[in-house]
């Protein structure tokens, strides 16, 4: 038995989709913890192309029981088009249990995480404007509406209520909307989902986790996004609301941490970020073009161009310090086949003095150089390496460079979107 948690190190996109994936053939139970559908996992299964968006990975194994816990923010919406497209394709979804305690998106959500940053021009987040913050703003002011309460006429009504009177005025008086709704619309279109997620849902994911925990099962714990914007270890307030982090998946699915045995840091072979805030090892110019092409660094979710940049090895070292990591997964690595050179942060300079710490403020991260050191590149096509003894020496010795700097070993590294393009070590 094994519960292993999948994490992103960086600013999300790592590609977990594909590993988490990959691990799901040998897994019980895959489960999400938290973030909802502003994360997009592509899975590439033989010419045919999956974008997740809430659904964990494991539901193209038949036998594998997928977890929404309570720690995620459902559109429900969302989450019937992916079930649906799922179904259409062949796929079964009879294996998905969605916990009652999860928060629910509203319209009204959505709407504001678009006011919200057409008001802020300066200093605009980039959110994906799925309702995701506002969600989750109404959990922690205690005024969300969970799975349950759909089930539960009077609460929903009383909820909504006490919302849209709230989220109108906000809306209307102070982003300068003009947007009206129709509170028995809302209620009529949300039973309606309810009725149609019903058969899925479970009263508490902690129940099914100590359970398959007690039965030695297998169990993977399916982050999205990345540390780095997690909303207390990330680039705040440049960050998502939620916890990525491996901690997070005891709170967002009601995992003991008594039964975690590994964490599975994803790491790319170099950085991306979608969205504002501080990027300190970013290539502006043709290099970062090159990589953003050779990669397809463009959003599963929004199709925004992904800012991109070399390997950040401060960044890594907070990453690996915060979440624990016991292994290392190394993607995308082919992507940087035709580089000469590749650099490699190990430590920022600040005010002329050298640190190899993450800044927790922003607005000193923004003053932070990195420091890299330059390593050769292999110049050679990778994508069909599939044994660690054929890869070229100076990519061995880049790999090293990052296990070295993480602290710990490389378990797979991935060296294009298939399946098979892995190479595990
Ligand atoms: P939100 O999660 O939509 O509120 O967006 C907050 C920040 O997190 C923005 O910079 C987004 O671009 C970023 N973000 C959210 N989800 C993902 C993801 O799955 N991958 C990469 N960035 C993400």
């Amino acid at each position: 038995m094994t519960v292993t948690i999948v994490v992103g190190t960086q600013w999300g996109d790592e590609g977990k989709g594909k590993i988490t994936d990959l691990l799901s053939s040998d897994m019980d139970m895959v489960v999400r913890y938290q973030g909802g559908n502003n994360a997009g996992h592509t899975v590439v299964i033989g010419n045919k192309v999956f974008k997740l968006h809430l659904i964990p990975s494991g539901v193209f194994y038949n036998n594998v029981s997928c977890v929404i816990g309570n720690g995620v923010v459902i559109d429900p919406a969302v989450l019937l088009e992916e079930i649906e497209s799922l179904k259409s394709n062949g796929h079964s979804v009879n294996n998905l249990k969605i916990s009652s305690q999860a928060h629910v998106i509203f319209p009204y959500h959505k709407d504001l995480d678009a006011a919200q940053e057409k008001k802020h021009e300066e200093g605009r987040i980039g959110t994906t404007c799925r309702g995701i913050g506002p969600c989750y703003v109404d959990k922690y002011s205690r005024r969300g509406i969970r799975i349950s309460d759909l089930y539960n006429q009077k609460v929903l009504r009383q909820r909504l209520e006490w919302n849209l009177n709230e989220k109108s005025f906000l809306l209307n008086n102070f982003y300068g909307t003009k947007i009206k709704y129709d509170i028995e619309e809302i209620i009529n279109g949300y039973i309606g989902y309810s009725h149609a997620i019903k058969k899925y849902v479970i009263e508490d994911s902690s129940y099914l986790l100590s359970e398959a925990v007690s039965n030695r099962k297998n169990i993977l714990m399916e982050g999205a996004q990345g540390t780095m914007l997690d909303v207390d270890h990330g680039t705040y307030p440049y960050v998502t609301s939620s916890s990525p982090i491996s901690g997070g998946a005891c709170t967002g699915a009601g995992l003991s941490p008594k039964a975690i045995d590994e964490i599975l840091g994803v790491v790319k072979a170099y950085v991306t970020r979608v969205g504002g805030g501080p990027f300190p090892t970013e290539i502006k110019g043709s290099e970062g073009d090159k990589l953003r092409e050779i990669g397809h660094e463009y959003g599963a979710t929004t199709g925004r161009p992904r800012r991109c940049g070399w390997f950040d090895g401060v960044v890594m070292r907070h990453s690996a310090k915060i979440n624990g990591l016991t292994q290392l997964v190394v993607t995308k690595l082919d992507v940087l086949d035709s580089f000469d050179t590749i650099k490699v942060c190990i430590a920022y300079k600040y005010k002329g003095k050298e640190m190899k710490e993450f800044p927790s403020d922003i607005y000193k991260l923004e003053e932070c150089e990195p420091v890299y050191i330059e390593l050769p590149g292999w110049k050679q096509d990778l994508s069909k390496v599939k044994d660690f003894k054929e890869l070229p020496v100076n990519a061995v010795k880049y790999l090293d460079k990052l296990a070295e700097i993480a602290g710990c070993r490389i378990s797979m590294i991935s060296v294009g979107p298939e399946r098979s393009q892995i190479i595990r070590v």
